[in-house]
């Protein structure tokens, strides 16, 4: 099932604006010219770079925002970002799961009381795409595998009440499968066959991530750094449709 998130735009593809600042940025949207506008990814160094009115502004020409701030601090603190944040009329905000359930609870209450614009939607994030089995237990101490942990952490937050995850492609499957169909998967670490993975360690396909089970798909590099933006963005968005037909 797609989830409603995506209605505007007819594409699942949520494009990382991973730039410095608006310099950048600003340029780079302008390419999409007359065409409809994308669902874009604001993360922390383009929002501490451009701040909440930029975003703000984004929001009102138009544009999706999903909002990936990745909060982690006590209950309390968590909360009072939410409330500041939900002003600004994002589509999506994260979190990390591994604050605990009284963090997600927090925000999501924060959320849910909002009076301004429809709230965002919160995902939690689990164990990021650039973490390994070997991370997990030598440097993070964690034992188990990270599916095991991503697993654990997606059931606490479906448990807190939160919409969704962002999670590997494959890890989207379990997901589905073993926490709630109901959770909204996000997916980053897509790469095009035979693209460089960069820092991600668990990537996949846009076809094949779709087919495992992934509602949205984060695309960073492979569109920003492409020679033709427009041109990869489309063909990932063919290579999704590709990926649904085998899924339905
Ligand atoms: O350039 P690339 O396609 O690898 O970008 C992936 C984007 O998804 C980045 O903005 C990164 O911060 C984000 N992300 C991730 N792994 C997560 C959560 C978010 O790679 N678990």
């Amino acid at each position: 099932m797609i989830c409603p998130i995506e209605s505007k735009a007819d594409s699942p593809v949520i494009i990382a604006l991973d730039f410095a600042s608006p310099l950048e940025a600003d340029p780079f949207l302008a390419l999409w010219g007359g065409r409809e506008k994308p669902f874009i990814k604001v993360g922390v160094q383009l929002f501490y770079a451009a701040g909440p009115v930029w975003v703000k502004e984004l929001v009102e020409a138009g544009y999706s925002v999903f909002l990936d701030l990745k909060l982690h601090d006590i209950p309390h603190t968590v909360a009072g970002a939410v409330r500041s944040l939900t002003g600004l009329g994002v589509r999506l905000l994260t979190l990390h799961a591994s604050g605990g359930r009284t963090m997600m609870e927090a925000a999501r209450e924060a959320a849910e009381a909002s009076s301004g614009p429809e709230p965002p939607r919160l995902l939690a994030v689990t164990q990021l795409t650039s973490t390994d089995d070997r991370m997990l237990n030598e440097e993070l101490g964690i034992s188990g595998s990270v599916r095991d942990s991503v697993l654990r952490l997606a059931r606490l937050a479906h448990r807190s009440g939160i919409d969704g995850v962002v999670c590997s492609g494959e890890e989207a499957g379990w997901i589905k499968e073993q926490v709630s169909g109901e959770m909204l998967t996000v997916t980053p670490g897509i790469r095009l066959d035979g693209q460089e993975r960069g820092d991600q360690k668990r990537v996949m396909t846009p076809e094949a991530a779709v087919h495992a089970g992934a509602d949205l798909l984060v695309v960073g590099r492979p569109i920003t750094r492409s020679a033709d933006p427009v041109a990869t963005y489309e063909a990932i968005v063919e290579q999704i449709k590709k990926g649904r037909g085998h899924r339905e």
